[in-house]
């Protein structure tokens, strides 16, 4: 609800997210951070506590994860978080699916992490490479074919109805994510080869503890000579996407929403000039996100030189702070002169219904906290 106060009390900065003094910045705002707020301006980083009980912060490798997938044609994504709206899993599948899979209970949202390939789709072929989100719309029939390589690592997001682009607000057509820019494939039907059956795995949430079902064909399902619409597979490069900056204010995530779904909201944080006024907070502030879970994964790349772990997946449940630490703080400020961008490349998943971490996820916590 918006309402018209925004008061000042005690001692604050002038500007907002910057000028500190010492003090450390912490934001309890609502809606994510398009709601009301109160920027509380402490004497303490509140990110310095140890936690006890279930509401903790995660934070694993993605190289020390080991979904089936990884050593195993047959085997599918590990799961790693959940809520009745979504599901996040991990693929490192090296080898091409002996079979066909269709994600039956919402659309799926795939970043490529690491490597490349090519993916069967009804709709027809679709390269994919690093940097990729793959867009495949609930229940259609696809199939992964990877490059030969070492590496293959899928982020991915199934949600419980639809991906959409978010309301374009004031930005209209200049919203970061230009749809014109998005690879869309052109069918391109397979001829059977000879084989008895095509097996198209189901997955789906758990029915009486199973959660996949196979179809058997007779026929190769990707039989598509055409089609029209606007329900259709596609994939966008990071690459493209127009990153929103401003000279005087860190902008709040937000900002960088990439693509929505009901309780869902998938966000970009990508390369791009840093603040130059004097004084501008680089890093953002310290906050609980009090009305959204929170997952990073961090792509690549670096905050002023420190560089960010690539693979790591990071999960804040809503309600406890977390932010980088005072010392990347003051080492951003320090430097302030020797930096003029920041090269991060880091995807947010923001869920509005807390997450439930995956045994494998718990087995595997770095223990931060
Ligand atoms: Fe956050």
């Amino acid at each position: 609800m918006e309402s018209f106060t925004h008061l000042r009390k005690g001692t604050t900065p002038r500007r907002v997210h910057a000028d500190l003094d010492g003090l450390k910045d912490d934001e309890l705002g609502r809606g994510g951070f398009t709601g009301r707020t109160a920027n509380l301006y402490r004497r303490h980083d509140p990110t310095e506590f140890r936690a006890a009980g279930p509401l903790q912060p995660t934070d694993v490798l993605a190289s020390e994860l080991k979904p089936s997938d990884a050593t195993d044609a047959t085997g599918c994504p590990l799961l790693l978080f959940s809520n009745p709206d979504c599901r996040v899993s991990l693929s490192r599948r090296p080898e091409a699916m002996p079979f066909h899979v269709r994600y039956v209970d919402g659309d799926l949202l795939c970043f490529v992490h690491q490597g490349a390939g090519r993916l069967e789709t009804e709709f027809g072929p679709l390269p994919y490479r690093t940097g990729d989100w793959i867009y495949l719309p609930k229940g259609c029939t696809w199939r992964q074919l990877p490059e030969k390589g070492p590496l293959s690592a899928w982020l991915m997001v199934e949600a419980a109805d639809e991906f959409r682009v978010p309301p374009p607000g004031p930005l209209g057509r200049h919203w970061p994510f230009d749809p014109s820019q998005i690879v869309i494939p052109e069918p391109a039907p397979i001829d059977d080869d000879g084989r008895d059956e095509y097996l198209v795995r189901l997955m789906h949430r758990p029915v009486n503890g199973v959660e996949t079902t196979t179809l058997r064909y007779a026929h190769n399902p990707i039989d598509v000579e055409g089609w029209r619409g606007d329900n259709y597979a596609f994939t966008f490069n990071i690459a493209d996407y127009n990153v929103i900056t401003s000279d005087s204010l860190h902008l709040p995530p937000t900002v960088h929403l990439f693509m929505q779904a009901t309780g869902v909201y998938v966000c970009n944080f990508l390369p791009k000039p840093a603040e130059t006024v004097p004084g501008t907070e680089r890093t953002p502030w310290y906050h609980r996100n009090v009305d959204y879970d929170e997952i990073a994964f961090f792509h690549g790349g670096s905050l002023y030189g420190i560089p960010m772990p690539p693979g790591l997946i990071s999960h804040a449940p809503q309600g406890v702070h977390h932010g980088a630490p005072e010392k990347a703080r003051e080492r951003a400020r320090r430097k302030f002169d020797e930096y003029d961008s920041v090269d991060w490349q880091v995807i947010a998943i923001d869920t509005r219904q807390r997450l439930t971490p995956s045994p494998a996820v718990l087995a595997h916590d770095l223990g931060q906290h």
